[in-house]
């Protein structure tokens, strides 16, 4: 017989059916809880709450685990590219060569963007953030595109829409950064690989073509597979719910990205950045700053400290400071902002506070070193977040459309005032 929890409630007793997952991770299954008992669940950020089934990612916070479609994140850092990755979430397995190279094939046919869109471009002033642009540029990609919208769509129509997300979003974000400085974009060239394609709209010039640099390649393509997917995180959860009222996907993309912005989550690895250089800008005392951000009183925290679901080392983190190093070294680049990080991260390894709390640097705790190493600007930095996770967003969004799940749709426990009868403004006191 499967196992069953027994829930007690006013002296009556309910048996909850528990679900067990591949990899031995156990639920309460309380589909019917509200039906059965009129009680329904309370969980605040949803600590508890397992939304879907998924076979995507699976990660395991208190070993310190993730893996893509079952392959550790270790192993496709190492051995894969990002396309390839891309190819594994989106579709469920390794593609062999032939299919690998007749999708990239298919991408490069839909890398332009329609024309018409770069008006929108011209419209944003320079100092907006790119991040805000990407987010309209691509649920406007829906305008475009009506017939993305009809929820009754073929197959054929969403792998379109997939290849049009895939292909399109780079130059969406590149040509950001171009406004940003006040640079004419650049269109993309189609000889070029994704990540080398994405480097050149980013910085080619029309005095001086980008020279594509293998050691840049490889780091931003590392950089964008241990982006690429994290299973039911902030902005993942947006795209599922958002496309679960059958909003299209484009739609369902940009709040992803909306939800990605912020600095609790992919935001972090912009604010990381600018707090090393407060530290730094104020003479460097590390301790002065952890002290801050275990002072109750005092908002400050430590930017790309801790997670969710980590409460052991974020395998990402580890992954991004080799990386750190050895393209610091190649590029034969010193950033002091590296050292203080290094201190940073060893002095909060063996405080208390950190210790006992299992803080641990996350994912974006090195990234922003990198990312500047590379001649990217800090303003750009959830947007290289986003351009990773753009693969993991579409596969989460997919399987939730083939699980027909229904809407998206949380209760609460209301606390607000009961039923009382309205005033007329010229009677109230
Ligand atoms: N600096 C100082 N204290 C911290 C930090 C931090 N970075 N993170 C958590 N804490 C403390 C909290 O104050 C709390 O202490 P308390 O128990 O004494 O009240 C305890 O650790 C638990 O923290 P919560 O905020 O309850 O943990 P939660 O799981 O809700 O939040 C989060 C996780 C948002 C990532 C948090 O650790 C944080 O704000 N980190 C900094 C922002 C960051 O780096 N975000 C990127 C996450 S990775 C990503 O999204 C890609």
């Amino acid at each position: 017989m499967s196992e069953k929890a027994e829930l007690i409630l006013e002296g009556k007793s309910f048996q909850l059916p528990v679900v067990v997952g591949s990899e031995n991770e156990k639920a309460i299954d309380i589909t019917n809880l509200r039906q059965e008992t009129g009680y329904i669940t309370l969980d605040s950020g949803y600590k508890n709450t397992g939304a879907t089934s998924s076979a995507i990612t699976f990660l395991d916070g208190e070993e310190g685990i993730l893996r893509y479609r079952g392959y550790p994140i270790e192993q496709l850092a190492e051995r894969s590219n990002f396309l390839e990755v891309t190819y594994l979430l989106v579709k469920g397995e390794l593609p062999t060569k032939e299919q690998l190279d007749a999708f990239a094939e298919k991408i490069k046919m839909h890398t332009l963007i329609h024309e018409d869109m770069k008006r929108f471009y011209e419209a944003y002033p320079t100092y907006a953030h790119p991040m805000g642009v990407v987010a309209s540029i691509t649920c406007s990609l829906s305008t475009f595109y009506p017939k993305s919208l009809n929820p009754n769509r073929s197959k054929d129509q969403v792998d379109l829409t997939i290849t049009r997300l895939l292909a399109k979003f780079p130059t969406i974000a590149a040509w950001a950064y171009k406004n940003s400085v006040g640079h004419p974009v650049a269109y993309p060239k189609n000889s070029l690989g994704y990540v080398d394609n994405f480097l050149h709209m980013m910085f080619s010039l029309p005095s001086q073509e980008y020279e594509v640099d293998p050691v840049i390649t490889s780091a931003l393509d590392k950089l964008l597979i241990l982006h690429a997917d994290h299973e039911q995180n902030c902005s993942t959860s947006t795209v599922r719910i958002v496309g679960s009222s059958q909003a299209n996907l484009y739609s369902s993309i940009a709040s992803g990205c909306i939800a990605l912005w912020g600095p609790l989550h992919g935001g972090a690895n912009q604010a990381v950045i600018e707090m090393l250089d407060v530290i730094r800008n104020d003479g460097g005392d590390v301790m002065k700053f952890v002290a801050k951000a275990k002072d109750k009183d005092d908002p400050f925290r430590l930017m790309g400290f801790g997670h969710r679901v980590y409460k052991n080392f974020d395998p990402r983190a580890r992954i991004i400071k080799k990386a750190c190093d050895d393209v610091l070294n190649k590029l034969g680049i010193h950033d002091p902002v590296l050292d203080i990080a290094k201190k940073l991260e060893e002095v909060a390894l063996n405080d208390e506070y950190f210790v006992e709390r299992k803080l641990y640097p996350n994912v974006d705790f090195y990234s922003g070193i990198i990312y500047r190493a590379l001649g990217i600007p800090v303003d750009m930095f959830t947007v290289m977040f986003a351009l990773g996770r753009l693969p993991g967003w579409i596969a989460q969004w997919q399987e939730m459309i083939d699980h027909k799940e229904p809407i998206g749709r949380p209760r609460q426990i209301y606390t607000g005032a009961t039923t009382r009868d309205y005033v007329n403004i010229a009677e109230r006191g």
